[in-house]
Formats: structure tokens, sequence, C-alpha cells
């Protein structure tokens, strides 16, 4: 087994649920099988990393570093970071949504691939970090499900090591305006996205927030962090309204 099958948008064969649960991302296996996600793009993941980490960067990156994966659900990147030899990876999520799913899945995956992954359930915005601060945050899908994006900004802040990166992947407004705005989801409303009131009291699982990038860069300034775009990539071009994104400190 090599980490390069991880990476590989190449596969065999595509498996349902070998754990007998659902599974949301399409999680490689060493044998070169995979297990098919919710997403009908099975390589999604492996595109997402490729637009953070081009052309073999991210052992380069991650190298010797501490990373926190905020909203880890099945567990691809932390792997990822892991197999990069990352110090160490902690994994954090919520339990409250997912079908139930995590943290096995993240726990099924991570004995697959053999990696030691610190696995955390809870709130990243409400957890107590006890002054531990990360040189990589990963925050991808996590920041339009927030209900106060203004304290997740301000605890993003706190968790970041000096001189460590965040970085963002999030879906965005499809309204064009010239100020910093958040358009409100909603399932009756005509808004970029429903928000699925079904599922609102379940943390993680609605939309609430969309942002313009003004006021990503908006907020972040209010936190002493800086906003980065790290230039065209194949996650921007295959999913039109999402966006990928580094934080710095400012
Ligand atoms: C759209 S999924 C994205 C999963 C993964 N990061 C990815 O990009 O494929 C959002 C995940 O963030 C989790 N989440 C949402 N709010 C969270 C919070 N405040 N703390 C920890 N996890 C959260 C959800 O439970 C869900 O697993």
């Amino acid at each position: 087994v090599t980490t390069a099958t991880f990476f590989d948008t190449q596969y065999d064969e595509l498996v349902e649920s070998p754990n007998g649960l659902k599974w949301f991302m399409s999680m490689p296996l060493p044998d070169r099988r995979r297990i098919s996600g919710l997403c009908h793009d099975k390589v999604r993941e492996q595109k997402m990393w490729r637009s953070f980490f081009p052309s073999d960067t991210a052992c380069a990156t991650l190298a010797g570093k501490t990373v926190l994966d905020i909203g880890a659900n099945d567990g691809y990147f932390s792997i990822a970071a892991a197999l990069c030899g990352a110090r160490q990876v902690t994994a954090i999520n919520t339990d409250e949504l997912n079908l139930g799913t995590y943290p096995s899945n993240i726990h099924f995956a991570c004995k697959q691939w053999n990696v030691p992954v610190r696995i955390v359930v809870g709130d990243f915005v409400t957890v107590d970090a006890r002054g531990e601060t990360f040189d990589v945050i990963f925050c991808f899908g996590v920041l339009y499900h927030l209900e106060n994006v203004f304290a997740a900004f301000k605890k993003l802040r706190t968790l970041l090591a000096p001189g460590g990166t965040i970085y963002v992947e999030t879906q965005m407004t499809s309204l064009v305006v010239d100020r910093p705005v958040f358009e409100v989801a909603s399932d009756t409303l005509p808004t970029t996205v429903p928000q699925y009131k079904n599922v609102i009291d379940s943390l993680g699982n609605s939309n609430f927030l969309l942002p313009n990038e003004l006021a990503l860069r908006s907020i972040a300034d209010a936190y002493g962090l800086q906003l980065n775009w790290p230039g065209p990539n194949v996650w921007e071009e295959d999913y039109k309204t999402r966006k990928i994104y580094t934080l710095t400190a400012a």
C-alpha cells in the first residue's frame, strides 16, 4: 500500500458502507476500492486537496506540523494530513448530525490507513482548547453552517499558532454586491441555498449564512486575520458557488 493510493483520483471499485453506516465522503481504501459517499463526485475530496496543495506540495507544507481538522466528518482530510507527515492531527466534529456517523466512520477509516488521529467530539466554537494552538487548521465546508460566525472567527484566531495557516473552503452567496454581506439561507424564500429547516436543531446540518468575499475579509480583519485567495484552481472550476482561501495572522 502506498499513500499515493489515498490521493489518487483513480480507483478500482466503489463499495457501499463496509461498516453498515452512511458515508458523507468518498473514502479510499488501501486495496484501491473506494467507499461511495453522498456526493455524485467520487473524487471530490482529492480535488479539494489538490486545489489547496498543488503538485504534491502537501507534505512539504504539513510535515512536522500540528493540524486541527474542524468539521472532520468521515476523516478524509485528517488522514491526508497524517499521511503527509503531520506531527499530530486532531479531528473535531459535533456528534449530532450525519446519521450518527461521527466518530464511528473516522475511527474506521483511520484504522484502514493505520494513522493516529486524535478524535474529539464537540463544537469547535465552544470546546475548551486549554490554550492549545495549531500550526495548520482546516475549516472545510463549515462556515456557512454556523449560527454565530463571529464567535467562530474569534475562536479560530485563538486556535492558530504563530506563523500558522487556516485553510478555508466554503459555500458563497451568489449575490453580486460590492459591500460585505451574509445572505440568509431559506427553504421558503428565494436564496442561494436551502436552509434545511427540518434539521435546524442538529448542529452542522443546516445552512445559515452565505458570505461574499468582502464579508469574509471584513470579519477576518475584525479578529486579526487576513484572507488570501490562492488563485485559480480545479475546485472552484468544478464547484462554482464554492471558494477556497487561506487565513493568516494580519
Ligand atoms: C458540509 S460538512 C463538511 C465536511 C468536510 N470538512 C468536508 O469538507 O468534506 C460540515 C461538517 O462540519 C461539522 N460542523 C458544523 N458545525 C460544527 C461545529 N461548530 N463544530 C464542529 N463541527 C461542526 C458538521 O457536523 C459536518 O460534519
